[in-house]
């Protein structure tokens, strides 16, 4: 019988584990479920079939005669080879087995490891949590808390030192503040001592002179003969030739020399102008009564010195912005040293020995502006019914400042188109006081846009123009009279002579600072009325008029 020939060999089994395994503990909370570990077998380990070898049988194979002998050992023959063959593939599969075996083993004891770790990884996970720590951010559960708790004890404890050095810091800067508080203030009432040597060296009357530019308008006019100095800025000539009386003699040129405090030609600007009477303002803040006039025939530049023109700008704004800018401005610098102010505004103007509120757009017809004693121990006035306006701010004056000049009287003369006929008197009341130290101020600080001094004869002025003109002159006169006195040390002043030195009885006297602009027109049309306002300055300005005190309580 031949044997059948053996199955296919069975492939090895192949076994791949396809999870990860974190080899360290997860850092998420345990509620997460841990990947579980997958074993894939993309083969099962195949159970060799063995085919059991049937005895081969050669096909129509009769049995042999019992006397066949030969023929049976051959048969015997082949059956051993077929045997034979058949033991040996049988022994070749099972050495294949055996390795298989040994794989499947080694795979057995890695998978057993893994096991075992995973199992730990898991109770290592499942241990309890306390609620903080689950809320913990993920990076603080990198350290162990413990130790964090005991660096933050190590930062807070720096801290606290680092606190209390700072407090101790804090109250040795506060001394030292306190100190220089004092020293501070010791340094302004010094500043201000100062200040007021200076500005009574100088005088307390003062007088600058202007000479405005010539309008396009009198371009082709002839000018007059104006001479400045250019190495004294005090010093301002006036020329003329004259016919000589003398028959048939040459004519001669006749000079007129003045000096006042200040002279500024026809091309300096408002700024350089302010600068020189900055200081001045600065005073009355600090509780002197401040007197700023501009006086000088119509024409001259007494409105454009004091306001500005109708256009104005930051360049050509006049003395009264400027002014108001300052004070303000200096106040928010003293509040640090702790300075208060209260400012009280009024502006009203005087025509014809009448007064008017300009910052009343119809004053009621029954109101009457009368100046009274504020009581009978002071000599402080006041003029009844007048709008006295608190105002805070610059922007505030510069309303009141344009709604007075609406209001203002204006009329044509035959030598300003628009001619100011009117005495025009702003006023600031400026109240300190400084909360830290006791102390009050009060002053006035006045600035005033005098009507044109021109004669009679040159204005050509007929009815309502000859009375305004005569009372303008009146008035004028009156505060020459006045400042004459003042300088004299009359005992009587004639201050009730007119609506306007009454009004200002407390700006001019001893106690005050009186500045006067005296403006002239360059042109030699002029001459004469310019010759009259620089002999009526130059009289105010040889006058001194006592020692200025602030009011101060
Ligand atoms: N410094 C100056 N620079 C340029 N223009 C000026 C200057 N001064 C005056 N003016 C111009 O001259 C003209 C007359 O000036 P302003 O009106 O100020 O004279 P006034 O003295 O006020 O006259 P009145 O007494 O009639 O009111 C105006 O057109 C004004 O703009
Ligand atoms: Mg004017």
């Amino acid at each position: 019988k031949r044997l059948r020939p053996s199955s296919p060999e069975a492939e090895p089994p192949k076994v791949r584990v396809a999870a990860s395994i974190a080899t360290t503990r997860p850092r998420v909370a345990p509620a997460v479920a841990l990947p579980k570990p997958q074993v894939i077998a993309t083969a099962a380990p195949a159970k060799p079939k063995v085919t059991a070898p049937a005895p081969p049988q050669p096909a129509g194979a009769k049995k042999r005669a019992a006397w066949d002998l030969k023929g049976q050992v051959n048969d015997m023959r082949d059956k051993v080879t077929t045997y034979k063959g058949r033991v040996q593939s049988l022994s070749g599969e099972n050495a294949r087995l055996a390795s298989t075996k040994e794989q499947l083993a080694k795979q057995v004891e890695t998978l057993s490891i893994n096991n075992a770790d995973l199992s730990q990884q898991l109770s290592d996970v499942c241990t309890p949590c306390t609620p903080d720590e689950v809320s913990v951010a993920p990076q603080v559960l990198s350290t162990p808390l413990p130790h964090k708790l005991i660096c933050l004890e190590g930062e807070n404890s720096t801290l606290k030192t680092l606190v209390s050095d700072q407090s101790a810091q804090i109250s040795s800067l506060e001394h030292t503040v306190e100190e220089r508080d004092t020293q501070v203030h010791a340094l302004e009432t010094e500043r201000r001592r100062l200040h007021n040597t200076v500005q009574e060296l100088k005088g307390n009357i003062r007088v600058f002179c202007r000479v405005r530019p010539a309008l396009q308008s009198e371009k082709a006019l002839p000018a007059g003969n104006i001479i400045f100095s250019p190495n004294d800025e005090k010093a301002i000539v006036l020329t003329k030739v004259e016919e000589s009386h003398i028959g048939r003699e040459r004519s001669q040129s006749v000079k007129y020399d003045f000096n006042f405090d200040c002279v500024f030609p026809p091309t300096t600007g408002q700024a350089p102008v302010f600068e020189e009477i900055s200081l001045l303002v600065q005073s009355a803040l600090d509780g002197y009564p401040v007197c700023i006039f501009a006086y000088g025939q119509t024409g001259s530049g007494k409105t454009y010195t004091m306001e500005g023109p109708d256009n104005i700008s930051e360049e050509t704004m006049g003395m009264i912005p400027r002014a108001i800018q300052q004070i303000f401005s200096s106040a928010e610098e003293l509040k640090i040293k702790g300075w208060q102010y209260k400012f009280t505004a009024s502006f009203l103007e005087i025509y014809n020995e009448t007064i008017k509120d300009l910052l009343v757009n119809r004053p009621d017809k029954k109101h009457e502006y009368e100046i009274r004693k504020v009581n009978t121990t002071s000599n402080e006035v006041y003029v009844t019914n007048l709008r006295y306006v608190e105002v805070s701010s610059v922007e505030e004056v510069h309303d009141l400042l344009h709604a007075a000049k609406t209001h203002r009287s204006v009329a044509k003369t035959a030598l300003n188109d628009r001619s100011s006929r009117s005495h025009s008197v702003f006023q600031l009341k400026i109240e300190g006081e400084n909360k830290l130290r006791d102390v009050h101020t009060s002053s006035v600080l006045s600035l005033i846009d005098l009507a044109g001094s021109e004669r009679l004869d040159r204005s050509l002025s007929t009815g309502d123009r000859l009375k305004e003109t005569q009372s303008i002159n009146t008035s004028l006169s009156t505060l020459g009279m006045v400042i004459t006195s003042l300088c004299n040390k009359e005992s009587h002043i004639p201050y009730r002579n007119s609506k306007l030195t009454y009004l200002l009885q407390n700006s001019l006297g001893g106690n005050s600072k009186v500045l006067m602009f005296v403006n002239i027109s360059p042109l030699e049309e002029n001459f004469a009325e310019s010759l009259n306002s620089l002999r009526f300055a130059s009289k105010v300005n040889e006058c001194v008029i006592g020692t200025a005190r602030a009011n101060r309580k």
